[in-house]
């Protein structure tokens, strides 16, 4: 820039907006009661204060000590950015083809269970916040709303399941998924058993709810939630119900047991059937080994979603952007997912260099549509468009593509780099 040019606008001197980036919004812009959201970890402090106690911990919890949680965040500062100067950026695109279709962005949402007992009809309002967006979805195998009613609100394609390891069900399971017009099927794979979370019984969550006094006195000192989801729910849909896995349960019963089937039975042999018997792409999730990676793809299984459940299954399992480069040297032919601990555009980028070809993001995205219903969910995705974006040109890369090992070191000491 010739000596003597003005910048426009003060601080740093980069103009916003260019042409072809997303055009990002002019915070002050922003609807009021989302104004103060600049960032996903933002929606959580508000959530916080509308949910129920039982709720709120049964979302944010990992369990026992929490060694997960915590590394899935800590693992991100481990590793730096080398930004390169004088790239051209202006076409930059954060479009992504995944199983050949074009999404928005390079990230969508994780599968969440529970979703509408946080958010009133919180399946449909990400439905369709991610429809909206043209980022993909993937419902949940635990949710309180029919994998029907999901699918229709929001043209979701991606659907999840918890599966035992016996045939029958799952063909069952699989065949109304078939039915129901899911072409994508996510098989979750790192809940053998129920997980040890000792935060859900120290804040009283339990699936199905127990009416107790305390649970009572918890939602009545959260009116917000109280009427704005739960009154309503049960005014307009009546009482939810766990709708997707063994006996219709509702949400609240004294003596209700979900059926789970025996989880930890299910093998390598039930994933062949699984293969033989669904037509459509199978995605295993859960995947930490690199191992698993090789004989998930001598299996013809898809894509593999390395994720650790965002902490809240085997405590100390190692975060999934640490075991992600050794598992995507290992996973030929197919397409590498992440998820656990995305929170802004720099982890994005940072899982896509380390060789994810796309990320998905949970806990964040389902307290946005506590803050904000579906507005909520879309100014979410938008913060973390605008994050992508940003960080790209920052970083002198013009395509998603290109966001390579070359652009990271690590932040101190040798690190995990490949
Ligand atoms: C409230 C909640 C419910 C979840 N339910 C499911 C589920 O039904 N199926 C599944 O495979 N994973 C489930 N997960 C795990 C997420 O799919 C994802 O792996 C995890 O949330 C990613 O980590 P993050 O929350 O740090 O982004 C759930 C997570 C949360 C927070």
């Amino acid at each position: 820039m010739a000596s003597g040019t003005e910048v426009s606008n003060a601080g740093d001197g980069v103009a916003p907006a260019p042409k072809d980036s997303l055009g990002w919004a002019d915070k002050r812009s922003y609807p009021r009661r989302l104004r103060n959201m600049l960032a996903l970890d933002d929606f959580e402090t508000i959530a916080r204060k509308v949910l129920p106690r039982p709720i709120y911990g049964y979302v944010s919890g990992g369990v026992e000590t929490n060694a997960s949680l915590r590394a899935n965040r800590a693992v991100f500062d481990e590793i730096a950015f080398v930004p390169k100067m004088l790239t051209d950026t202006s076409k930059r695109s954060l479009k992504t083809t995944l199983f050949g279709r074009t999404y928005d962005a390079p990230f969508g949402f994780a599968p969440m269970g529970g979703t509408s007992l946080a958010a009133y009809q919180g399946d449909v309002v990400l439905a369709r916040a991610a429809a909206a967006a043209n980022i993909p979805m993937i419902t949940s195998g635990a949710s309180l709303t029919p994998l029907e009613k999901v699918r229709e609100a929001g043209r979701t394609t991606w659907f999840q399941a918890y599966l035992p390891g016996e045939n029958a069900v799952i063909a069952e399971l699989i065949d109304r998924a078939a039915r129901g017009g899911f072409d994508t099927l996510v098989v979750t794979l790192d809940v053998q058993v129920p997980s040890n979370r000792e935060n859900n019984v120290r804040n009283g969550y339990n699936a199905p709810l127990r009416p107790t006094p305390r649970l009572a006195w918890d939602c009545c000192v959260r009116p917000r939630w109280l009427f704005g989801m739960f009154v309503r729910t049960l005014l307009t849909h009546g009482m939810p119900h766990f709708e997707n896995m063994g006996p219709r349960t509702p949400l609240i019963s004294s003596t209700g047991v979900r059926g789970r089937g025996r989880r930890d039975t299910l093998c390598w042999q039930h994933i062949e059937f699984i293969r033989k018997t669904w037509k459509g792409r199978l995605v295993l999730k859960g995947v930490l080994d690199p191992e698993d990676a090789h004989i998930a793809s001598q299996s013809g299984i898809d894509g593999i979603i390395v994720s650790n459940h965002g902490g809240r299954q085997l405590d100390g399992a190692v975060a999934p952007l640490r075991a992600l480069p050794a598992i995507a040297a290992r996973a030929s032919g197919m397409t590498v997912m992440m998820d656990s601990g995305i929170r802004r555009g720099t982890d994005v980028l940072k899982a896509l260099a380390l060789g994810a070809d796309f990320v998905f993001v949970g806990r964040p995205i389902l307290y946005a549509a506590v803050v904000g219903g579906e507005e909520g969910v879309a100014h979410a995705i938008k913060l973390l468009r605008e994050e992508v974006d940003r960080d790209m040109a920052l970083l002198g890369v013009a395509s998603l593509d290109d966001m390579t090992t070359q652009r990271l070191v690590p932040a101190c000491g040798a690190g995990f780099l490949p």
